[in-house]
């Protein structure tokens, strides 16, 4: 396993829509296991396929937070909603990709997402709390679209050029 350089916003592939995965390959199996790897060290919740470069429908998740608990590593391919709960939930959201910047986020409280696992079986499931928000933040970035994008153009304008400032700092190391 190897840490995988995460991007940081701005950048084009983070506001692309990535392309679905139609063969569960080795290398797709790695990019998984890396894409975890990155994603504890970081450390986080959940990590999705464009902050690492690989514009395929993939996200990696474990919102078990609490670490006397057994680990719940999740990796969803193509992952879809099939269903929102009307109940919202308000969430203060951050992102690997926009670090050190949170904002509140309302999204619907619980989701049924339906994906395919790394042995091309499909896979349902109702997620609820932090796991609803996490799914529904990562699938976003298979869209190209950041938690950020919920703000108001004030607010996103504010976060971006800090992330810009902080991209000139890192390049000047
Ligand atoms: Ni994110």
């Amino acid at each position: 396993m190897t840490l995988r350089p995460i991007l940081i916003h701005p950048d084009p592939r983070l506001k692309k829509r990535c392309d679905r995965v139609t063969e569960v390959t080795d290398e797709l199996r790695e990019a998984a296991s890396d894409m975890l790897e990155t994603m504890y060290d970081a450390p986080g919740v959940g990590l999705a396929g464009p902050q690492v470069g690989l514009m395929s429908r993939i996200l990696v998740m474990d919102c078990v937070k609490d670490p006397e608990a057994e680990p719940r590593p999740l990796v969803l391919l193509n992952p879809e909603i099939t269903w929102s709960s009307d109940d919202l939930n308000t969430y203060e959201e951050g992102c690997l990709s926009i670090p050190e910047q949170y904002a509140e986020v309302t999204r619907p409280a619980e989701v049924k997402v339906r994906w395919m696992d790394l042995d091309g079986a499909t896979q349902e499931e109702q997620f609820a709390g932090l796991w609803a928000t996490c799914v529904q933040h990562e699938i976003d970035h298979l869209d190209g679209k950041l938690f950020i994008d919920y703000l108001t153009p004030l607010k996103r304008q504010l976060i971006t050029r800090k992330m810009q400032k902080l991209k000139r700092e890192k390049a000047r190391l």
